[in-house]
């Protein structure tokens, strides 16, 4: 089933998420739905939080990115198998110099920036069947796991810009709140007038 992306302005996208665990209720139908959200929105990752759950949970299959000919041959083969569930994730360590791309999010239609982070991070998680993982990931794999970790500590892309993008920005997100986007899947906005 695919259900609705909280949009930019929601309380709950604010909101360190809680940990879960194996007892969480309807937990594999969730990741299903997350997943079949996701894809319909053609995203490469997804946080519950953005479904309207305030829960440490998130989901990325970064495999589009493997056919991106800028990337190198083991960047790419790294990307086209990682499609996972993140339980419970941690950041164990992130290192090197910040270095620049331009992110989007599901939650912020039509919007893309450039933001720094660091290139390499090791972290720790548990899969669906809750088995704990640790493992080093760097490049874009890094990236779209940091942002996504990100939503579970109730933090935006946008939150990481500087002062005058901010401001450049400001009117396009209120917009954002409010509904008056074109997303070309289904959203729920928070500050969007009743009946409309
Ligand atoms: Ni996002």
């Amino acid at each position: 089933m695919i259900l609705p992306i909280v949009a930019y302005g929601d309380p709950v996208l604010r909101k360190v998420a809680t940990e879960i665990d194996a007892d969480y209720p309807n937990l594999e139908k969730l990741i299903s739905n997350m997943k079949e959200t996701m894809y319909n929105a053609s995203g490469v990752g997804i946080a519950a939080p953005q479904i309207g759950k305030a829960i440490r949970l998130f989901i990325i299959d970064a495999s589009p990115f493997a056919d991106d000919e800028d990337l190198t041959e083991k960047d790419r083969e790294v990307l086209k198998n990682f499609n996972r569930v993140f339980i419970n994730a941690k950041i164990i360590k992130e290192e090197g110099e910040e270095w620049v791309f331009s992110e989007g999010c599901l939650s912020i239609p039509d919007v893309r920036e450039d933001v720094f982070r660091q290139p390499k991070i090791t972290i720790e998680y548990q899969d669906e069947s809750f088995n704990t993982h640790t493992e080093t990931l760097d490049g874009l794999a890094a990236r779209v796991f940091q942002h996504e970790y990100d939503h579970i500590d109730g933090i935006l892309f946008t939150d990481k810009l500087s002062t005058l993008k901010k401001r450049l920005i400001k009117k396009k997100l209120e917009n954002i709140s409010k509904g008056k986007i074109n997303a070309d899947y289904r959203m729920r906005f928070p500050n969007a007038k009743k009946g409309k």
